[in-house]
């Protein structure tokens, strides 16, 4: 049997097959960030994956950045993830929601207007971002959050994992890629914070690993996942010594037993993230950027993965496990609708036809 159809437990996830569904951020949630009927057919149509990893959904109302993406802080964003939970389940699948504090990546916009746009330091990005209400428009010019504040924050993504439990999630993956606000904590370009919260490599890794022991006490270590992308410069992202922030990061999370680390090949040539979190980190590697199958299956047959995510592979092809398994060809996926509202390109692309 292939590596990547073989069954995996990753702590307390039972996974059918090895090939995940990545996280990808639509932008189809209906009124009030709420996931409406369109994404439960998109999920259920996902759920042959051996785990679906949610699009970036946001814990609270000021970790929203752009615009149409959901929420997972208000009773009816809870009861629009649970249709979504229980379709998938009904359909033999296993899914996680991604959390996603965008911090300084937002516009005003593109939230409720008594939303904050907050980081670490107040630091503005350098870039534009989409709104539906006035086209691109530049980055908001972050406030800097309080000693108390950073508190506050940790207490929403504490409130969010609660609420994904609710919601029927088998667990939560806190994003800390992206240039979003726990990789704004943890890099050197955007962290020029005195307090515990910065102001040294130790204080710079704080704000992740707190943010994980505060879900870990609602969910368990081993419902919970980690994702990252040491070193990658998306959204006007910098540290100075990548490599370094990332081996004490792994060492940190060593002892809290989490159910996966979730890892995006590192886009610096100096740096091998994989090498890097084999080396730092002992427990369950799930891998991802740029995989085909086979590339998937020698990753977990050379124990180098326990798992290999898929994301744009599942855009146009609902149905990739099949389509890997017998061989059938992929198929290609319209850019125009990656983020577009409504049906088009995100639930109308079929499965491969079943051979007569
Ligand atoms: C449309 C789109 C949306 C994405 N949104 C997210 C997101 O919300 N959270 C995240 O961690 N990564 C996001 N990503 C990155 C993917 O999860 C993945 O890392 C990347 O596409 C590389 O994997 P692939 O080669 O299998 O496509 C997104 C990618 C795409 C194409």
């Amino acid at each position: 049997m292939y590596p990547l159809l073989q069954p995996l437990e990753l702590g307390a996830l039972r996974l059918r097959n090895r090939i995940v569904m990545a996280p990808m951020t639509r932008n189809r949630a209906g009124p009030g960030d709420v996931p409406g009927e369109l994404a439960v057919a998109y999920y259920a149509a996902r759920a042959g994956a051996g785990m679906i990893v949610t699009e970036g959904t946001q814990p609270s109302r000021h970790g929203k950045g752009y615009c149409r993406t959901p929420g997972l802080h208000t009773p009816q964003q809870i009861a629009g993830w649970r249709r979504v939970t229980d379709a998938v389940h009904a359909a033999g699948g296993c899914m996680v929601v991604q959390l996603m504090h965008t911090g300084r990546i937002a516009s005003r916009y593109n939230k409720d207007a008594d939303a904050r746009t907050v980081a670490p330091s107040a630091i503005r990005a350098r870039g534009r971002m989409f709104t539906d209400t006035a086209g691109l428009v530049e980055f908001d010019a972050p406030e800097a959050l309080s000693s108390a504040e950073v508190a506050d924050v940790i207490a929403e993504y504490a409130d969010a994992a609660r609420a994904a439990r609710e919601a029927g999630f088998d667990g939560v993956e806190l994003h800390a890629a992206s240039g979003y606000l726990p990789m704004q904590f943890l890099s050197t370009g955007t962290n020029e914070r005195r307090d515990g919260w910065g102001g040294s490599r130790n204080g710079r890794l704080r704000f992740v690993v707190e943010t994980l022991a505060a879900m870990s006490a609602e969910l368990g270590a081993g419902r919970l996942g980690l994702r990252i992308c040491p070193g990658n410069p998306f959204n006007d992202l910098y540290d100075a010594a990548p490599a370094d922030t990332y081996r004490a990061l792994l060492e940190a999370l060593a002892p809290m037993g989490l159910a996966y680390l979730h890892v995006i090949r590192s886009p610096l040539a100096t740096l091998d993230a994989f090498a890097l979190a084999r080396e730092c980190y002992g427990g369950a590697l799930l891998l991802n950027d740029g995989f085909d199958f086979d590339s998937g299956n020698a990753a977990v047959a050379g124990g180098v993965a326990q798992a290999v995510s898929y994301a744009r592979a599942f855009i146009a092809n609902p149905d990739l496990v099949a389509r890997f398994t017998h061989g059938w060809p992929l198929a290609p996926f319209e850019r125009r609708t990656l983020y577009t509202p409504g049906a088009a390109g995100y639930t109308d692309y079929p499965a491969h036809p079943a051979p007569q």
